[in-house]
C-alpha cells in the first residue's frame, strides 16, 4: 500500500486550485441514467470512487467517454442492459446506492447490493427504501440485495426523519420521472443536492426549493442530455483553509466556494486567522498562537461533519480547550487514536471530544481509517517535529485529487512512496 512521508516544518504558503467537488459528481453521474444519450460534465475531478461509478454504471451497460486532462466525464446510458449493482462494487463505495432512483425510474426494477456499515458509522439507507416505498415502489431485501420494483412510480408526500443527502438525491432522481408531484420535507440542504436539481432542471426536470428544507418535484415523461459543470469541492477547499490555518500559512484558495463555508470560515475566524475573499479566491493567514473553539457538526448549513477531523488536528496544537461534538456519525472520531499517537491530548466522552492544546505534535508512523480522518493526518503531519508517515493513503485518493502536488505546491514536504509490493 501506498504511504506519504511529511516533514515537519513548511509554512503553507502560495495558490492553490480547488477541484470539482466529489460528493456533486457522484450523484449527476446517477442522473445520467435517467437520459438515452450524452450527460457531459465538465470540472470533474480524478478520484477513485468516480472511477468506481464509472466501474458500476459500465457494468449495468451505460457507455462513459470524457479526457480526464480537461476534466470532461461523459455518460451515455442508451440502453441499461444490467438494472444491477453488484456487492464488490457497492461495498468500496457507500455512493454506489445513488443508481438505485434512477435504476427503478427508468428500467422500473433493480437489485442493488447493500452497502453494510462503514468505518464511521451504520449508515442505514432505510430512509431512502422508504421513500421509494411511498412512491410506490416494492421493496424486498434477500441475499444482501435490495430488489425493487415499479411499473410506474407515484409522487407522494415523503418526511425524511434525518435530513440525508444521498438519501435527498435518490429520491430527487426517482421522483423526476415520477407521475404527479412529490415532496421531499425536511430535505438534505447541501450545496450538491442543489448541483444536483440544478442540472436535473437544466435536464427538463420541474424541481422547486432546493436548497431549503422542503424540495417539491412535479414529474415530467422525458429528460434531455445537457452539459453541466460540477460545483468546487467545499470540503478540499476547507481542508486547505484549515492547512493554511494551522502553519500559520499564507493561501490563495482559488476558487474556493466561501459561500458554502461560513460556519467553517466563523470559527477559523475565532482562532485568529484572517479570511478574505480576493479577486478568484479566497486569501487564509494563519497567526499562532491558535485560540481554541469549540464546535458541532450538523447537517447543511451548520458545520460539517467532513471538516470535523481536520479542524480537530487545528485544535490540537490551540492554546487552549476544545470541545468538540459529533452529531451526525455515530463512530467518527477513529483520526483521535492516531492524533494521540503524535502527543495530542483528547479525552472522548460519547460523541464527544474534549482537546487540550499541547506545545507541539510529534510525527510518527500513522494509519488512516477513513476519507476525512486521512487529510486530518496529514495536517498534523505538516506542523508536528520530525517525520510522518501515514499508510493506507487508498481512503485519501478516494476524494482528494493529487493531495500531495497540491500541498508540494504551497511548501509542503510530502512524498508518496509507492508500495514495493504493487511495482514488482
Ligand atoms: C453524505 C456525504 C458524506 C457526508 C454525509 C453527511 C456523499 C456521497 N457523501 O453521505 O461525505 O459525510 O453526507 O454530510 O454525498 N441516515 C439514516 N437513514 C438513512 C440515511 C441516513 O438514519 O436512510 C442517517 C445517517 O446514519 C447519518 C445521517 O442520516 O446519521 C446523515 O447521513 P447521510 O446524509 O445519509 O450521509 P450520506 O448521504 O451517506
Amino acid at each position: 500500500m501506498d504511504k506519504f512521508v511529511i516533514e515537519c516544518g513548511a509554512r503553507l504558503v502560495g495558490e492553490v486550485q480547488t477541484g470539482g467537488a466529489k460528493n456533486a459528481v457522484l450523484p449527476l453521474m446517477a442522473a445520467g441514467l435517467l437520459v438515452d444519450d450524452w450527460l457531459t460534465l465538465t470540472n470533474v475531478p480524478r478520484l477513485k470512487d468516480i472511477d468506481t461509478l464509472c466501474g458500476l454504471m459500465r457494468f449495468m451497460g451505460a457507455e462513459i467517454d470524457g479526457d480526464p486532462a480537461t476534466g470532461t466525464l461523459k455518460v451515455r446510458a442508451s440502453k441499461i442492459t444490467k438494472p444491477e449493482a453488484p456487492y464488490d462494487l457497492v461495498k468500496t463505495m457507500r455512493a454506489s446506492i445513488l443508481v438505485l432512483g434512477p435504476l427503478v425510474a427508468r428500467c422500473k426494477e433493480a437489485r442493488v447490493s447493500l452497502p453494510g456499515g462503514c468505518a464511521i458509522g451504520a449508515r442505514p439507507i432505510n430512509l431512502h427504501l422508504a421513500g421509494l416505498e411511498k412512491m410506490g415502489a416494492t421493496i424486498e431485501i434477500e441475499h444482501g440485495y435490495i430488489h425493487i420494483r415499479a411499473e410506474k412510480l407515484i409522487g407522494a408526500k415523503i418526511y425524511l426523519d434525518a435530513p440525508t443527502v444521498t438519501g435527498t438525491e435518490n429520491l430527487m432522481l426517482a421522483a423526476v420521472l415520477a407521475d404527479g408531484q412529490t415532496v421531499i420535507e425536511n430535505a438534505a440542504m447541501e450545496p450538491e443536492v442543489v448541483c444536483l436539481a440544478d442540472a436535473l432542471n437544466k435536464m427538463g426536470a420541474r424541481i422547486t426549493g432546493a436548497g431549503t428544507d422542503i424540495i417539491k418535484i412535479e414529474g415530467v415523461t422525458k429528460l434531455k442530455p445537457v452539459e453541466v459543470e460540477v460545483i468546487p469541492d467545499r470540503i478540499e477547499a476547507g481542508t486547505f483553509m484549515i492547512g493554511a490555518a494551522m502553519t500559520r500559512g499564507n493561501v490563495l484558495i482559488k476558487d474556493c466556494p466561501i459561500n458554502y463555508l461560513e460556519t467553517l470560515a466563523v470559527k477559523l475566524k475565532e482562532t485568529g486567522t484572517t479570511i478574505t475573499e480576493e479577486e478568484g479566491g479566497v486569501r487564509v493567514i494563519g497567526d499562532w498562537p491558535i485560540r481554541s473553539v469549540d464546535f458541532r457538526t450538523q447537517p447543511y448549513p451548520a458545520f460539517p461533519t467532513d471538516m470535523q477531523a481536520q479542524m480537530m488536528a487545528m485544535m490540537t496544537i490551540s492554546g487552549g480547550l476544545s470541545v468538540i461534538s459529533e452529531t451526525v456519525f455515530e463512530n467518527r472520531f477513529m483520526h483521535v487514536s492516531e492524533l494521540k499517537r503524535m502527543g495530542a491530548d483528547i479525552k472522548i466522552d460519547g460523541r464527544v471530544a474534549i482537546v487540550t492544546g499541547v506545545e507541539r505534535l510529534s510525527g510518527a508512523p500513522l494509519m488512516a481509517t477513513d476519507l476525512r480522518a486521512s487529510a486530518s493526518l496529514i495536517l498534523a503531519g505538516l506542523v508536528a517535529e520530525g517525520t510522518t508517515e501515514v499508510s493506507r493513503i487508498y481512503h485519501l485518493d478516494r476524494g482528494y485529487e493529487n493531495i500531495e502536488k497540491k500541498l508540494g505546491g504551497l511548501g509542503a514536504n510530502i512524498t508518496r512512496v509507492k508500495d514495493e509490493a504493487k511495482k514488482k
